[in-house]
Formats: C-alpha cells, structure tokens, sequence
C-alpha cells in the first residue's frame, strides 16, 4: 500500500494520502529554531535544546500527534470549517482532498474542500529564531465566499520538556498579552525577554484573537472542534496563569478565482513578533526567506551528486539520507515524535559518527561538533557519553542561572564526569576518522594543532586529544588482550562490564590505522612507530581470540567469566552483525576469514527487509551480557533488523570486493524500496529508521524510530565512499567503487576545496571492482587525484576492469 512518492526534482516527499498509518515527521530549521512537525501539521517547536527551551507543546505517546501548529479555515456563511492539514477536524476524505509536501527543511499542505483551495508553507528563516507560514486561500469557486482563518498553537507549559507534563508553577508565573497582532507569552513573568519568551503574530490586523487554550478549544472539546472556531470568533482574551495559546482570526471575502496571502510567525524573544510581522507584510520577503531555505540545501545536496542505474539509491543519497545525516548532526539524537526532549546533548559516539558523513555539506557544524566532543573528552581520553555542549562552552558559562529561571545551571564536575562506571568503551574512538575526514575535506592542517581543554582537567592540542583516545582503548584490555567491554560498548544494552568486546578491539584497529595515516603525512615517525607497534598487538589478540573456527565467524565478545558470545555451539546469539562487520572493515582480518564472516552474516542475518543484529535472538537473561537478553526477540537490539549497523555490512562487502552483495543489502534496507509497502512498513519511507522488527517478533518489516539514528551518517558515508567509492585521503581523491556487476557505470559531480570533479565511472567487462585506468581532464593518472584549483571544472573518467 501506497501514501506518496517522491518528487526528485523539488526534492520532496509528496503524501497523497493523510491517513497513513502513523505521524510522517519532518524537520524545520537549520539553526537554532526547530520544529519536528508531521504531515498532519502535529509537533513541537524548540529553541536550541529540545529539553530545555520548549515553545510549543506536545503530548508524546498519544494516538494523536497533538497539539500541532494549525490553520483552521470557516465557511462564514454556513458555519462550516476544516483544517488545511487533514487533522485535527479531519474531514472525510471523500469531500475533501489533501496533499503535503515534506521538503528539505519546509513542509506545504494543501487541501481542496468545497470550492476552497488553501495551502499554509512552514518553515524557519535563515538568520532568525521563529517560524513563518505562509498561507494562501484562493476561491476555485464561482461565487464570492467569506472565509475566516483562525491560527492555533498552544504554548509550552514550561521550557523543560518533561515539565509540560507536570509543572505548576507556570500556572502561575506564565501569561499571554495581546498588542497590534501580535500574541506575546511570557513563561517566567518579569524574567527573560528572550528564553522563555514566545509570540504568534499575524501579517494582517486580526478580527478577533485568544490567548486562552480553554476559551478557545472550550470546555470538553479538542483541537478537533475549537468553540472558537465553531462560533466564528475568538473570545479576545489573554490572561495571566493557566494554558496558553496562539490564535489570530481574519474573516477574508474572496471573489472568484481570486486569493488571499497572510503569514503567521511563531517566534522567542521580546520584540520579534512586532518585527518580523513588519518584515513580514511586505511578502516579498516571505519569498526571499524561502528561497534562502532551498538555496541553502542546494548548495548541501551540490557537494555530492549521483546518476546511477539504480533509482532508490540516487534519490536517498542525492537528498534524503544526506538530509538526515545533517538533521542527527544539527539537532542531535533528542527531538522526534519517539524522542521528545526527556534529555538534551549529545551522545558522544552518536554525534561523533554522525559528523563523519557532512564534513563536505557542513564543514562548519562537523568542526564546531568535533570540538564539542573534544571538550567533553577527560584527560584520560575517554568521552562523557552524554553531555551537553553548553557545560563546557565559555559564553554560557557566564551566564548566572539566579539571574533567569529559564537558564540551565551548570552541573558540579562529580555530576558530570561519572568515572569509568559510566564510560563505554567505543565512544571515544569514533572521533579520530572523524576529525581526519573533516581535515581531508578542508585541508585544515593547522586544526591538529588547536589547544582545546579537556573535559575535566588540562588541555591539549587535537593530535594529542586523538592519541589519548588511542591510548585509553589500549590500557583498557581484558585478559586476553581484547578491549573491555565497559558499561556497553557501540551497543547500549551489550553490557559486558569488565568481559571484552571484539567489536571495540576492532574499532579500534581502524582508528589507529586512521591515525597512522594521518602521523605519516605529518611526518611523525615516533608516532608511526609506536601505533603500528599497538595495532599489531590488537590484530594479533583479535585473530588469536576472536575467530570462532567451528562456525565460521568472529565471536562477539567474551563476558567477565570468561565465557564466549556468539559460538556455533550456542543457540541463542550465535552470529553477530557487528562483530563480523567490523572485523573486515577494520583491515584487521585476512581475506579469507573476512569471506567467512561475511558469508555467516548472510546465511543467519539476512532478511528482505535488512540484515539482522544478532540471531537466534537471545531468551534466556544473562547479566553477564547484558541487558540484551531481557529485551523481547526481534526487538531493538535482541535480533531486530537494527539499522545503524547494516552500512558496515556494505563496507565490508565492498572491501571484500563483492558489489553484487552489498547492494543487496543495500537496496534490502532502503527505505525507498519500501514505499508500496506501507501496510508492514508504517512508517515514513524517507526516513532510515532505528529498527525494524526482526523475524522473531509477530510484526517483522515494521520500522521503528525514524529520523534520529546512525543509519543516516553510515549510509551516506558507505554508499558514497565505499560502494560508489568516491571518498577522500590525505594525499587526495580516490575512486575506487566497488558495484554490481550488471552496472554499466555510473556518474558522480562532487565538490571539493572549491573546485568540482565530473567523475564518470565506466564498466565494459561487467566487474564489481578493480581500476584499468584513471584520466583526469584527458591525462592518465594514478593514485589519488590531487586538489585542483579553486573554480574549475574538471573531468575524471575511470574504467573498472
Ligand atoms: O549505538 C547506540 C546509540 O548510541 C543509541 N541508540 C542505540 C545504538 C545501539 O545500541
């Protein structure tokens, strides 16, 4: 079953169909200003922390995605009203018609009810901390109509996100005042004009207006039936104390085939609403703001573009799984329909991977995450897995929490650096590729020296931050030599504790590797010396204890009591994704082993919908592993189809030099390749999701958690880097794809360093992978194609053979 499809050339999702079967989200917002809003206009707006500066309301875990930002439109004549998003008064689908249009940072419903075309457009200016609708109602019709247009928001209760549930105070210290157009709301009475200050204004001079939820929604009704609107009129009341809402009212006479324009901002601070309803008037710039919106995610979308024979795989990487990628790397992991704010920050291995996939669309966000990171690395060099950036930024730390109730106070050292036994035993490592893609991409050499403090004492230059990171993984080995596990590594409810995790010795082989490189070219031979001597000791205890002869494949880790995870003799958990991905990506296994592994992964974790985390999924509870063993089969990461690490599986596909293989699953975990599927699917198919339930529970194939997961980054970063094999080293541009062997090529336009490579790829013999030769601008060239000037246009044709 089918709701939308994708629209490539306004790089949108277009739904058709409102009544799909859960909330499909987009992002609004590319800085500080966000809003999570559904295509039926349900969602939340925040400012900069979704836990800590809520402005708009929401009731998460209900059956509806409600309260939402909403445009109500009346019939003045017969009384009659809707909302140009199918919900809240959700009129049937057989009178009226809708359509959004999900967008890179906009959203546009529309819907056609009786002689009343009506669009509303929602989106976040560049430069400014509010939300714009753009909202036009034109007559289709033949005869003149009176239509009213009432606005609804309901404000925040308080700007915690969990308060909204049950805080009092604001029943006391909120308000809403009204002046010329504009609704203000102030959370703390006489506090903040700016956090905690929130507004609705309108473009026109409205007719009536509410500042009241309860006098506008009315005793016992919802958003569905607003009294307000029923009436035709607003009760034209703001007040101090209670709930609060944004709603402005016109009554509009339209001729036929005429229409009107307005807009509705929803913004922070003190000043703003009577501001931007000014800039606003002139709608002209209204339009300046939106193409501000486009241009900015064409210029993303430009840095990287393909044309391949497989039309899934271009539009995801063309806009959608960059889109996501940007959305973790922005907003981070907290602001979903399923996350909803309970927590603020950063998870430490979360935003580390996710900055490794943009450093060529937002070099600026992946350099200012890095130092985040960085800042939130103890001394030790282990990170602080979750922590908020504004802890350890020196602007924020000035500002005195007494001075304003709407600021965050800076929790005391103890609070914030809990010791080993909070530290999983990944999160650091991930930073070190990290930091090495974004110098390939800027050429940024002078960064490795740039002294940032730790997190707790000392400070230290970028290069040493890595190699302390380095450092940490190798003191902190088991008995046999592998990484410890910790509190959990890469995944949460794997919590070996003081057992070993392969996954973590593996990773951490490639770090080093990444380092290695990066040492050479700095010509650091002390530094090469050493960490070739520390990788060598890893790959040896790895290959040593790791490898599980009778089955085939790598183990997962080994408990505090020494027992192995992951064996042939055992019947739950036997194979694991991570473990066997891991061990071919990271270079640290032979080609053979490598194949094997390989081939387990597809023989046990294969499945149409993507390739399982572990199987058999684990029922019997086992502490020594960990909190896996008490998650239901097939759910999250007890034997789902747990997205984040399924890219690695391309990677390593594509290493081994096996194309066929890694597009398969590829296309299997494409949420593209799902969009006739929706029935099982539910939810939005331009999304990756968290996971999809795996073959051991009763509703395999449906997605979970969508938006908010490391399957973004990884995905983009597998298929662009490995599978179409354009990807970057210290010495230059390389490409080295490794695709299906009924390709017959494919092209990619990539910018780098201000020039721009027309890379097209060709494939006479039908081969998955191997270079017969590399032209650039009509010369032969081998190895990697170095940066060529700024501004030019340049010409690479590779022929695979
Ligand atoms: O790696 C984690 C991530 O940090 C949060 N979500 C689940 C993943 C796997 O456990």
């Amino acid at each position: 079953m089918q709701y939308g499809y994708f629209d490539n050339d306004n790089r949108e999702y277009v739904i058709t169909r409102p009544d799909a079967p859960a909330p499909w989200t987009n992002y609004l917002g590319t800085e500080k200003f966000c809003t999570v809003i559904s295509h039926n206009a349900g969602g939340y707006s925040f400012y900069n922390s979704p836990e800590h500066n809520r402005v708009t309301k929401f009731r998460p875990n209900a059956t509806f995605d409600r309260p939402g930002h909403y445009v109500y439109l009346r019939d003045d004549e017969t009384g009659d009203y809707w909302s140009i998003s199918w919900q809240p008064v959700a009129k049937s689908l057989d009178e009226a018609t809708y359509e959004v249009r999900h967008g890179l940072s906009y959203s546009k419903f529309k819907c056609d009810y009786n002689g009343i075309e009506a669009t509303k457009t929602l989106f976040v200016p560049k430069g400014e901390d509010a939300e714009v609708w753009d909202v036009v109602i034109r007559n289709t019709g033949d005869k003149p109509r009176t239509i009213s247009a009432f606005s609804f928001v309901e404000f925040s209760f308080s700007h915690i996100a969990s308060d909204n549930q049950n805080h009092q105070m604001s029943l006391y210290s909120a308000g809403t005042d009204y002046h010329d157009g504009v609704i203000e709301y102030d959370l703390f009475y006489n506090t903040n004009d700016f956090e905690g200050f929130y507004y609705l204004a309108s473009t026109f001079d409205p007719d009536s207006y509410d500042g009241q939820r309860d006098n506008f929604l009315g005793a016992y009704r919802d958003e569905s039936n607003p009294i307000a609107v029923e009436k035709g009129q607003c009760s034209n009341h703001t007040q101090t104390c209670y709930n609060h809402c944004g709603s402005l009212h016109k009554q509009f006479v339209i001729q036929p085939g005429q229409e009107v324009r307005f807009a509705y901002i929803l913004g922070i601070g003190k000043g703003n609403g009577a501001r931007l309803r000014e800039k606003y008037q002139d709608l002209t710039q209204v339009d300046n703001a939106f193409a501000a919106i486009k241009t900015h995610w064409e210029e993303r979308c430009s840095k990287f573009q393909v044309k391949s024979p497989n039309q899934g795989l271009d539009t995801m990487l063309n806009t959608w799984t960059l889109y996501q990628a940007e959305t973790c790397v922005v907003w981070s992991r907290f602001a979903s329909f399923i996350e909803v704010g309970g927590r603020t920050g950063l998870g430490y291995r979360d935003t580390a991977q996710d900055a490794m996939a943009v450093p060529h669309s937002n070099p600026e966000m992946t350099r200012k995450r890095i130092v985040d990171l960085l800042r939130g690395q103890v001394q030790q060099g282990y990170g602080l897995h979750l922590f908020d950036p504004d802890w350890f930024d020196p602007e924020k730390a000035d500002v005195e929490p007494s001075k304003s109730p709407t600021v965050v106070p800076t929790p005391s050292d103890e609070d914030k650096i809990h010791g080993l036994d909070d530290t999983c035993s990944d999160d650091h490592l991930w930073i070190v590729p990290t930091i090495c893609r974004y110098v390939m991409e800027t050429g940024d050499m002078s960064f490795f020296d740039e002294v940032i403090p730790y997190a707790d004492k000392g400070e230290a230059t970028v290069y040493e931050h890595m190699k302390a990171a380095l450092d940490f993984t190798e003191k902190h080995v088991g008995a046999t030599g592998i990484a410890k596990g910790l509190r959990a590594d890469w995944n949460d409810c794997l919590n070996l504790g003081g057992g070993e995790s392969a996954m973590v010795a593996f990773l951490h082989y490639w770090a080093i590797q990444e380092f290695v490189d990066l040492a050479k070219h700095l010509g650091h031979d002390d530094d090469v010396a050493r960490y070739q001597q520390m990788a060598t000791k890893v790959q040896d205890a790895c290959e040593t204890h790791l490898w599980e002869d009778e089955g085939g494949w790598y183990i997962r880790g080994i408990t505090k009591h020494g027992d192995k995870v992951g064996t042939a003799q055992q019947a739950e958990g036997k194979v694991h994704l991570e473990s066997n991905t891991w061990a071919v990506v990271s270079g640290a296994v032979t080609p053979e082993r490598g194949q094997k592994a390989m081939d387990a992964v597809d023989e046990y974790l294969y499945s149409d919908f993507g390739l399982h985390l572990n199987a058999p999924s684990f029922a019997t509870p086992n502490d020594d592993i960990g909190f896996v063993t008490r998650v239901y089969q097939g759910v999250k990461e007890n034997g789902a189809i747990f997205s984040h690490p399924n890219p690695w599986a391309w990677v390593a596909e594509a290493k081994l030099g096996r194309g066929d293989q890694a597009m398969k699953y590829y296309d299997a975990l494409n949420p593209y390749n799902q969009n006739d599927m929706i029935e099982t699917r539910i939810t939005e198919p331009y999304s990756y999701v968290q996971f999809v339930m795996g073959k051991d529970h009763q509703d395999h194939g449906r997605a979970n958690h969508p938006w908010l997961t490391g399957t973004s980054g990884w995905a983009y970063i597998a298929a662009t880097n490995y599978i179409l094999g354009v990807r970057l080293s210290f010495e230059g541009l390389i490409v080295d794809p490794c695709i299906p062997t009924d390709w017959p090529g494919f092209e990619v336009t990539r910018e780098w360093r201000g020039a721009t490579y027309q890379i097209k790829v060709e494939n006479p013999q039908g081969v998955s992978k191997g270079i017969a030769s590399i032209q650039l601008n009509g010369e032969s060239i081998e190895g990697a194609i170095p940066a060529q000037a700024e501004g030019s246009v340049n010409h690479v044709t590779v022929v695979l053979g």
